[in-house]
């Protein structure tokens, strides 16, 4: 048997579909070898957010040309994989179904292991994809659907210390943008708009901060948000700047103040660890202002700030492949061909389910 292991990924949870073959040699260092993503951002634009029939439609019509592009690229064929990777879960179920029964077909024909992959693990791992990071370290994923606080163990071992009781803070930064007539997605859109705004104009709500427990809440921000838009109608663009800046300082400061309070428990839980690390994954860590404020965070509590490169902190194959080829080193079984595909599917099983956590199940 060779020394390294190579796994062709497949990504299909949401609205992007991808495809990814990665190496990982015997010290534990991965190489993507080639991958390919393509976003279906065109066409949901126009509903304002993700149409799940459409997007498992156009899942099943691109799946088979990004899995040989994402082959060619690596100068492989089928044969020379060692096992076959897909998202189950959690996500929207058309597009599990389409991708992991692409897996088994392609797993049965060549005979070669499937692993049913947790999109959230392939989001947590990443960081030792691109930065050889050692456990344990704290990860917050912050995107379209997930918005979670997650200590990372090891392969396999997470602990939610923190999650949303409402909306993700994607959702809020989508729906912040879509009540001020910005356009989807969101949260770029009200990005640029706050560059040109007064974040001290209207004194927003920051929800949960003093709180000891670790987790979010999005949805008075954005009725907060809403009430303040409607008291000065009709808005100018001067106001939409002013609303965007205020909007995203409340979420600087309860990230700010939540993250703060989960990087002491990280202290105290694990005093031996000599570089605490905290990663940072999904769509929203693109936000420059929210990544200053994380940044300035950890150099102040001493902590590693790691952000992934951008494409690999959102929806992609190639964390999935990793993913699997971090489990296959681990000792890790594959999974069986009758496996199935879980829209809703913690990475903690022991995490308490929050009211109204994770309802949307679409996005991670
Ligand atoms: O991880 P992601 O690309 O996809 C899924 O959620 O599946 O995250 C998308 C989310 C959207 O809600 C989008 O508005 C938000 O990330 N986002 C941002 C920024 N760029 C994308 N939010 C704030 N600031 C940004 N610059
Ligand atoms: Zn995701």
């Amino acid at each position: 048997m060779s020394s390294h292991l190579t796994i062709l990924g497949i990504e299909t949870s949401c609205d992007e579909t991808a495809a990814a073959v990665v190496r990982r040699s015997e010290s534990g260092e991965g190489t993507i070898l080639g991958e390919v993503v393509l976003s279906q951002l065109d066409e949901h634009s126009a509903y304002g957010g993700v149409v799940p029939e459409i997007a498992a439609r156009a899942h099943v019509e691109a799946l088979d040309s990004l899995i040989s592009e994402a082959l060619l690229r690596a100068d492989l064929k089928l044969a020379d994989v060692d096992a076959i990777a897909a998202t189950s879960g959690p996500g929207l179920i058309g597009g599990l179904i389409v991708g992991l029964m692409t897996g088994k077909a392609i797993a049965r024909a060549t005979g070669k292991p499937l692993y049913a992959i947790n999109h959230l693990e392939g989001h947590a791992l990443t960081a030792r994809l691109t930065d050889g990071l050692s456990f344990p370290y704290l990860m917050l994923l912050v995107s379209g659907g997930h918005t979670q606080l997650i200590l990372v163990r090891g392969v396999d071992k997470y602990e939610r210390w923190g999650t949303t009781i409402d909306d993700a803070l994607g959702e809020a930064f989508d729906k912040t943008a879509k009540l001020l007539g910005l356009p989807y997605p969101g949260g770029p859109a009200v990005e640029r708009a706050a560059r040109n705004g007064n974040a001290d104009r209207f004194p927003l709500p920051r929800p949960l901060v003093g709180e000891a427990r670790l987790d979010f809440s999005f949805s008075g921000l954005k009725t907060a948000v809403r009430q303040a838009a409607q008291s000065i109608e009709p808005l100018t663009d001067q106001d939409v700047a002013d609303i965007c800046a205020s909007f995203q300082k409340a979420v600087s400061r309860t990230l700010e103040d939540r993250i703060g309070r989960g990087l002491e428990r990280f202290k105290k839980e694990f005093a031996d660890v000599g570089s605490p690390a905290l990663v940072v994954a999904g769509g929203v860590a693109a936000n420059l202002v929210l990544r200053q404020t994380l940044e300035k965070l950890c150099a102040r509590r001493g902590f590693r700030f790691v952000a992934p490169p951008h494409a690999l902190c959102t929806d992609n194959a190639a964390m999935i492949a990793w993913a699997a080829l971090e489990r296959m080193a681990t000792g890790l079984e594959a999974d069986p061909l009758s496996v199935a595909p879980r829209s809703r599917w913690p990475l903690d099983a022991d995490a308490a389910a929050l009211l109204g956590s994770g309802k949307r199940g679409a996005k991670a």
